[in-house]
C-alpha cells in the first residue's frame, strides 16, 4: 500500500540486434541470452515480448564491411535492410513502440559516431548525414528517432529535417548525457563497431561522449537539448549513473530515460552464472534502482525476463 515506486513492464523498451538473411539467431558471446537475429526471428520476438506485455523496442543494425563507407551512406539507402525490418515490424505490429539508433558507427569504416577526418571528428558534416538517416527511419516507420552520436547541436538539426520532411509527429529520444563509458564492450561485440585501430583515427570516442567525472555538464547538455525539441532527456549508462538520472528528474519536466548498458548487464549476467548472486531478485532490483532514481522509460537487455517473471509472480 505505501510502496513508493511500482516498476511495471510498460516502463521497459527491450533492444534488438538485427542482422540480414533468413534463419540467423547468433548469440552474443559477451551477453549470453542476447541475440543477434534475422527479420523472421525478430518477428517471433517483438511477438513473445508483446504477449509479455513489453511493447516497445530499440533497434540496432550489424551491417556487413562491405557497405561501410567513411559517411554512412548506407544508413539512408533504401537498400539498407535496417529501414526495411522496422517497416515489416510495424506493419504487422502497428501498436508496438519503435525507437531507431541515429549514430554513424554501424556503417562507419572507421568505426566511430561522426565522420572522421585528419584524426579528428568532424562534427557539422556529421549533422547532415544524421538528418538524412533520421528522415529515411522515420520513413520505414520508428515513432522515435534515438540519436546516440553525441555530437553537438543534432536534436535540433534532425528536429528540423524530420519536419521539413514532413515527420512532424515522429518524436526524438536523445542520448542527452552519454558517458565515454568501459561498460560498451558487449554492444561492440554484437554490432562489431567499436572504434579501428589506425593512426589517424581517434582510439577512443572521449571528444564527443562526456566524461564519467561530470555531472553539471549533463544538466548543461539537457538544457541545450530542451530548447532544440528533445522530447526525452537519456543518460547513459544507468546503474553507475544514478545521481545523474535523479539530477536531471529533479531539474527537467521532459520525460526521463535510462539506459542500462551492455556492460551493466552483462556483470549481472556472469555472476548470476557463477552462482554469486540470484538473478531472480537481483535483476529486478537493479532494474527498481533505475526507477526509482527517477527513470521514467528504460532500455534494459532484461526487459524481456522481468516481465515473463512479473507473470510467474502474479
Ligand atoms: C553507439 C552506441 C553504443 C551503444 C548504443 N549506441 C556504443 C558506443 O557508444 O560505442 C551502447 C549500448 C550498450 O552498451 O548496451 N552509437
Amino acid at each position: 500500500m505505501v510502496r513508493e515506486t511500482q516498476l511495471t513492464s510498460n516502463h521497459l523498451i527491450q533492444p534488438l540486434f538485427l542482422v540480414g538473411g533468413t534463419q540467423v539467431k547468433e548469440e552474443i558471446s559477451s551477453l549470453p541470452g542476447n541475440y543477434r537475429m534475422s527479420l523472421d526471428n525478430i518477428l517471433k520476438e517483438v511477438e513473445e515480448c508483446m504477449s509479455l506485455g513489453i511493447n516497445s523496442f530499440i533497434l540496432f543494425p550489424a551491417i556487413p564491411e562491405i557497405h561501410k563507407d567513411k559517411t554512412g551512406t548506407h544508413s539512408y539507402s533504401s537498400e539498407n535492410f535496417y529501414l526495411k525490418v522496422a517497416l515489416a515490424i510495424k506493419v504487422r505490429f502497428p501498436e508496438c513502440c519503435l525507437i531507431s539508433d541515429v549514430a554513424l558507427d554501424p556503417y562507419s569504416i572507421d568505426g566511430h559516431d561522426g565522420i572522421v577526418r585528419g584524426g579528428k571528428i568532424i562534427n557539422d558534416e556529421t549533422l547532415e548525414v544524421l538528418g538524412k538517416m533520421a528522415v529515411a527511419q522515420a520513413g520505414a516507420g520508428f515513432d522515435l528517432i534515438g540519436p546516440s552520436d553525441m555530437m553537438d547541436g543534432r536534436v535540433r538539426h534532425i528536429r528540423q529535417s524530420l519536419d521539413q520532411a514532413g515527420y512532424t509527429n515522429t518524436g526524438i529520444m536523445s542520448y542527452t548525457a552519454k558517458y565515454a563509458s568501459a561498460f560498451y564492450g558487449p554492444f561492440r561485440d554484437a554490432l562489431d563497431s567499436a572504434p579501428k585501430e589506425s593512426a589517424d583515427i581517434p582510439k577512443d570516442k572521449k571528444t564527443y561522449q562526456m566524461d564519467p567525472a561530470n555531472k553539471k555538464e549533463a544538466l548543461l547538455e539537457a538544457t541545450l537539448d530542451t530548447e532544440e525539441g528533445a522530447d526525452f532527456l537519456m543518460v547513459k549508462p544507468a546503474l553507475h549513473y544514478l545521481d545523474v538520472i535523479a539530477s536531471l528528474k529533479q531539474n527537467f519536466d521532459l520525460p526521463i530515460a535510462a539506459y542500462h548498458v551492455s556492460g551493466e548487464c552483462a556483470m549481472l549476467i556472469a555472476a548470476c552464472q557463477n552462482g554469486w548472486l540470484d538473478y531472480e531478485k537481483a535483476m529486478p532490483e537493479a532494474l527498481l534502482s533505475l526507477h526509482r532514481a527517477g527513470a521514467d522509460a528504460i532500455i534494459t537487455y532484461f526487459a524481456k525476463d522481468f516481465a515473463s517473471l512479473q507473470i510467474g509472480h502474479k
